[in-house]
């Protein structure tokens, strides 16, 4: 069955609204790719080429992907955000690991540790771009810093990851941009690699979770025939 998300107000509300009524999982036709948008919960999830995208508010600390991926600085130095959390709950054999076999991280690059006390067994350590007007490559930057951390995933086997919105906070790069570049590349990594299995995204704050929804159904009415 094919429902035409373009009808409506448009809004997440009215998508939540749609998918939360009736059949629990939609499927749309396009002449690239099939896929279903499924919402459980408050869990938005879609299907590419047998592979998942989920959407859920939350701590990324908590994740039980085999990695999570780190808003990382060049020095590979601990920082707040993200970062501070992960080395605070993953304990000191992060930093040590970190500091054996890395002496810094370029922006949109990807380095990998073991995750300590993490639930997660990986920690992919990515460094996004610091948001200046937005024509300083920091698309490029930011779409690098996701594709490096997803091809480190394969290079590891690994088949679920979780990844925060990188360059969000400290970083200033405005969510609906950064959501845009976030799923367009996940998407893309998925269509053309069909791994890893899963990928998360763990959005801390109800809005930035309404904002990934919204760039998600939109990226998926744009592909819809
Ligand atoms: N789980 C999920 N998301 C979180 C969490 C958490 N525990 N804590 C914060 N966030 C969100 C923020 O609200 C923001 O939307 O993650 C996003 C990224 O924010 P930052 O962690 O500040 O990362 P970034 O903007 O990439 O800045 C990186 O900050 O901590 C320093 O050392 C780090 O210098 C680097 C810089």
């Amino acid at each position: 069955m094919c429902y035409n998300l373009n009808k409506g107000d448009g809004s997440v509300a009215q998508l939540e609204r749609a998918l939360a009524s009736g059949a629990r999982s939609r499927g749309f036709k396009s002449p690239q790719t099939r896929f279903t948008l499924k919402r459980e919960g408050k869990t938005v999830k879609v299907y590419i080429e047998g592979c998942e995208i989920e959407l859920i508010q939350g701590d990324i600390t908590e994740q039980e992907t085999e990695a999570i991926v780190n808003a990382a600085n060049e020095e590979l130095i601990p920082g707040g955000g993200v970062d501070g959390a992960i080395h605070r709950k993953g304990g000191p054999v992060i930093l040590e690991e970190l500091r054996a076999k890395y002496k810094r991280c370029p922006t949109g690059e990807a380095v990998i540790t073991k995750g300590g006390n993490l639930k997660a067994k990986h920690v992919i350590h990515t460094v996004g771009p610091i948001y200046k007007d937005g024509k300083s490559e920091e698309p490029e930057l930011l779409k690098k810093a996701y594709q490096n951390s997803l091809k480190l995933a394969l290079d590891y086997d690994l088949n679920s990851v979780a990844f925060p919105a990188l360059s969000t906070g400290a970083y200033g790069y405005p969510m609906k941009e950064a959501a845009e570049i976030a799923l367009k590349t996940v998407y893309d990594f998925l269509k053309k690699h069909k791994a890893p299995k899963k990928v998360v995204f763990v959005l801390w704050k109800e809005e930035h979770y309404q904002v990934f929804a919204e760039t998600l159904k939109s990226l998926i009415t744009s592909l819809e025939v």
